[in-house]
Formats: C-alpha cells, sequence, structure tokens
C-alpha cells in the first residue's frame, strides 16, 4: 500500500499471540510496512524465533497471555529492549466448537481464560507502562460477539465480553490520551491444511459466495489493515469502537437463500 510507510515510525507495539500463519501473519506484516517496530508474544522460543526471522528489527518474547506472572514478565522483557510500549494488539485467541451444555469448567476456563482474561491480564500490564498518546490498544474480537452458530456460545460470550472490555478500556484510558478499539473479523481460513481437505474448500467457496455480500475472501491481511489504521494517528479521535471485517456478512439481514428469493421475486415482478 502506498502512503503508509512511517505511519507508525516511532512506535513499538506488541502482538500477541503472533506466531503461525493466522491472522497476526497480516498485522505484522501492515504494521512492519507502517515502521512500527513488532514485538512478537508466542507460547514457544521455536515459533517466536521463527517470526521473528521474518520481520527485520523484530524482537520475541516467549509467553501465556492466561498467565499472569507470564504477563508480567513479558512486557517487562519487552520494555527492556525496545523501551515504552505504544501499541498492543491483543490478537491471542482459541476458538470452541461445542454446545454449551456439553462443555465443561476446563474447556470453559481455558477459552473465557486466554480470550477475555488474557486480553484483560495484558491490556493491565501494557497500561501500567504506556506513557501516553499515541498509546493504542487492539483487540481482536469477532463477528460471534454479536450473532453466532450452534456450538460457539462460550467463544461467543467471551469475544462479547472482549468488546466490553474494550469500551471500559476506552472510558478508563481515554483521560490519559490512550485509546482502546477493536476489530470483528468474519471468517478468515488460516490453516494451510484446509487447502487439502476438499469439503473445506467447497464450504469456503459457498460461505463466501452465498453468506457475505462482498464475494472476497477475507484474507489476514485485511485485518492487518484495519488494525494499524486503530493504532495510527488517522484514528486519533475513535476509541470504544468495533471495527468489523466480515466482507459484510452481519450487515444482511438474511442468510444468503432468502437474499437470492428476494432478488428473484424483484426480478420477477419488473
Ligand atoms: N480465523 C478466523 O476466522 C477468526 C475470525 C474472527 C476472530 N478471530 C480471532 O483472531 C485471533 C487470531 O486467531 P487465528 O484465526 O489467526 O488463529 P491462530 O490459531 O492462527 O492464532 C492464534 C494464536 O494465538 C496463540 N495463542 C493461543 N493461546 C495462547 C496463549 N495462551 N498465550 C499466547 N498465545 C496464545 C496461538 O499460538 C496462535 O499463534 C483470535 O483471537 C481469534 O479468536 C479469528
Amino acid at each position: 500500500m502506498n502512503g503508509v510507510a512511517g505511519t507508525l515510525a516511532g512506535r513499538a507495539v506488541l502482538i500477541t499471540g503472533a506466531t503461525g500463519a493466522g491472522i497476526a501473519s497480516g498485522i505484522c506484516r501492515a504494521l512492519a510496512d507502517a515502521g512500527a517496530r513488532l514485538v512478537v508474544n508466542g507460547l514457544t522460543g521455536d515459533d517466536v524465533a521463527a517470526t521473528v526471522a521474518r520481520h527485520p528489527g523484530a524482537v520475541g518474547v516467549v509467553g501465556d497471555v492466561s498467565r499472569p506472572d507470564d504477563v508480567e514478565r513479558v512486557v517487562e522483557e519487552a520494555t527492556a529492549q525496545v523501551g515504552p510500549l505504544t501499541g498492543l494488539v491483543n490478537n491471542a485467541g482459541v476458538g470452541l466448537s461445542t454446545p454449551f451444555d456439553e462443555v465443561d469448567e476446563a474447556q470453559f476456563d481455558h477459552v473465557v481464560g486466554i480470550d477475555l482474561r488474557g486480553v484483560w491480564l495484558v491490556s493491565r500490564a501494557f497500561a501500567r507502562q504506556c506513557p501516553g498518546p499515541p498509546g493504542a490498544i487492539v483487540n481482536v474480537s469477532s463477528v460471534h460477539a454479536r450473532s453466532t452458530i450452534s456450538g460457539f456460545g462460550i467463544y461467543a460470550g467471551a469475544k462479547a465480553g472482549v468488546e466490553g472490555f474494550t469500551r471500559g478500556c476506552a472510558v478508563d484510558l481515554g483521560p490519559r490520551g490512550v485509546r482502546c478499539n477493536a476489530i470483528a473479523p468474519g471468517y478468515v481460513p488460516v490453516d494451510p491444511a484446509l487447502a487439502d481437505r476438499a469439503h473445506a474448500v467447497e464450504w469456503i467457496d459457498r460461505h463466501t459466495r452465498d453468506e457475505q455480500p462482498l464475494h472476497r475472501l477475507i484474507e489476514p491481511i485485511d485485518c492487518g489493515w484495519a488494525v494499524r489504521f486503530l493504532l495510527s494517528e488517522e484514528s486519533r479521535c475513535i476509541t470504544g469502537q468495533v471495527l468489523t471485517v466480515d466482507a459484510g456478512l452481519t450487515a444482511r439481514l438474511y442468510d444468503g437463500e432468502t437474499t437470492a428469493r428476494t432478488h428473484a421475486d424483484r426480478a420477477g415482478r419488473s
């Protein structure tokens, strides 16, 4: 993209769960293109080292966002290496596809511990060291925060919590000139193994064509560009908001079949 180089120059940004080929790969690319100094967090030293190697100047910090001691150490190690952090992307997350009445306490605690409690823990550590403007947090929520499908109740609840927390965080940090927003991605295929599974490829094609008003696959970089905007000064008066990156999925009232029937009925009348 032209015109973005330097938008985040001088900013050190911690990205949690930054390893691998997921949404974080697009976030890291978009932020690096804008001149940010990347601080990449992940669960293992090997994964973190591999991500650091892809981004010149990046530093890595290993730790589990659901563990308070890890989180404190991650932020301490990060600031020791790059100075105060002025950007945070709470990307680390896990999913769960099990009807809520079949979920046990350990599964619930695992999902909520990472997807919601982890967002709070890392935001707290970030806020305590953030010097003020242009400090900004971006949380990675999901379209599931507002409407969901069978089996996703716990994940949806955690992500709805993230959006509520985003507003509360924005209110608390606003007087210090620090902002907090979220992005809510739609379906972003991130598992490279899916390409080898015919039924998965067919599901993704159908979802993209029939359920999204924009018939375009959402890629990690699409989320990265939204995060970059929310960290940059171009969004300096935006806080407590959720930017949905879903190719229109949640803007439409009815599903693809009903919408197609409506279009056909209208065509038949004219
Ligand atoms: N892919 C989608 O369709 C989609 C849609 C909406 C929202 N999201 C959200 O986007 C974020 C990234 O997910 P993704 O789809 O790229 O999946 P992913 O599995 O590729 O990425 C998640 C990352 O978080 C890391 N992680 C997990 N637990 C952690 C912990 N305790 N501490 C630190 N890191 C941890 C994983 O190692 C991984 O690198 C998640 O918050 C997810 O809920 C994904």
